[in-house]
């Protein structure tokens, strides 16, 4: 087995013993080790210390030496909600809302949602593969090791099949992890806007058999919002889906608060994303709850929106565990750069650059179930890891945004980048 020895690395960022999600005050907390080394054999990472328990033996140790003086090393990011297979761009929109329309009013007249919806109805699933996969290689370029992506632009049998296999393919090509989620409830199609009840049905009763019996997906979604799926009919979908073993996740409170809150927590939903309008009721409930999933905010999706910020310290001080993810799609987040999200949610919603970091890594590994693997370094974990530039502090990364901080990628313990 090929062994590979990272060297004199200025600050190893998150050595936390990584075996939970990080609650409230806990986020605060970044362990990181100064002028230490990193030993990586195969795929794991197998050990990690000071530089001055290891000089003294290091012409003899075997394997490659990396040099990282001066730079920092972390854990990659842990994407835990994105939309990246998608077809077309949305920018005639993105100018529409310059000039005054809002998000709502652009999805009520068809636009939105429905409009890539068309798009992935027209693009072959060679294509569609095609241009998912260069996303792909660009937000692992970006620093993201663990990707969640979401179907939710077909909106029908043979559409949301189309997303999910496109999805299943990118699992088997890339050494990212990737975890499918199943948003069939993601809009009403055009024919059903008047008639929830059958596009429901066609959603339990035709394209879950199916996903299921071809194991597409790992979680369930719904778009819990005013226009999209109240709360009655968000649950009737996923319980259906955790009825063939998919956890639910949820959007939610995005826009409004219509009681959907009070689904994930009935449902036990991993993950509660958005939140971007938590009214002290809506956080009073999962607090009393005693819900331990993990709520995932999303700040390129508000600043693309021009929208309120979620509430993140307040959230933080019910004790909650935060993860911070891109919503890489068309309509509100067209980017899936990771270190932008970090910067948006220290200056935004004033996260301290610790706990952006752990929301960013450890939480959002935990999001898509995949913290025992993921997330930090720790002895055993997979090597997934980002090498920066030379960079005076962690702190710098959110500081300096929009800088290109990341010198080298390392997936499953090979330079990607
Ligand atoms: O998470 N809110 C719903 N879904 C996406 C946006 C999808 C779109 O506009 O295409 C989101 O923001
Ligand atoms: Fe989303």
């Amino acid at each position: 087995m090929q062994s590979q020895l990272l060297i004199n690395i200025k600050q190893l960022v998150n050595t936390g013993s990584g075996i939970r999600p990080l609650y409230g005050k806990e986020m605060a907390d970044l362990p990181c080790l100064e002028n230490a080394w990193l030993l990586i054999e195969g795929e794991e990472i197998a050990g990690f210390g000071k530089m001055d328990s290891l000089k003294k033996d290091l012409p003899n140790l075997p394997g490659v030496k990396t040099d990282c003086n001066g730079k920092l090393v972390l854990p990659c990011w842990c994407d835990s909600h994105t939309h990246i297979v998608f077809a077309g761009s949305r920018e005639s929109e993105f100018v529409d809302k310059i000039r005054g329309l809002s998000y709502a009013e652009i999805n009520a007249r068809g636009g939105g949602i429905l409009n890539t919806v068309q798009k992935i109805n027209e693009i072959s699933s060679d294509e569609l593969f095609r241009i998912s996969w260069k996303r792909l290689e660009e937000v692992a370029r970006l620093g993201t090791g663990a990707i969640e992506i979401k179907s939710g632009y077909g909106l029908s049998l043979e559409g949301e099949l189309k997303m999910l296999r496109v999805i299943r393919q990118l699992k088997e090509k890339s050494s990212l992890h990737i975890k499918s989620t199943f948003l069939g409830a993601h809009a009403y199609p055009l024919i059903y806007r008047e008639n929830h009840a059958a596009y429901i049905k066609e959603i339990v009763d035709e394209m879950l058999p199916v996903i299921a019996k071809e194991k597409l997906a790992d979680y369930i979604d719904v778009f819990c919002e005013k226009g999209f799926f109240n709360p009655e009919e968000s649950e009737i979908i996923l319980r259906a889906g955790l009825r063939y073993g998919l956890q639910p996740k949820m959007h939610v409170n995005q826009l409004n608060t219509t009681g959907g809150v009070e689904t994930g927590i009935k449902l036990n939903a991993i993950s509660m994303d958005h939140l971007e309008i938590m009214p002290d009721e809506d956080i009073s409930k999962i607090k009393n709850s005693g819900w331990k999933g993990i709520c995932t905010l999303l700040p390129a999706a508000a600043f693309f929106l021009r929208m309120e910020f979620p509430p993140a310290r307040k959230l933080l001080d019910s004790g909650f565990a935060i993860a911070l993810a891109s919503d890489y799609n068309p309509g509100s987040a067209p980017s899936g750069n990771m270190n932008i999200v970090i910067a948006l949610a220290c200056i935004q919603m004033k996260l301290l650059p610790e706990e952006a970091i752990n929301a960013a890594t450890i939480n959002g590994a935990f999001a898509m179930g995949l913290g025992n693997s993921l997330g930090t370094i720790s002895r055993g974990k997979l090597a997934n890891l980002i090498i920066t530039s030379e960079v005076p502090s962690m702190e710098y990364l959110p500081y300096s945004f929009g800088s290109n901080l990341i010198d080298k990628i390392i997936i499953r313990g090979k330079f990607i980048a």
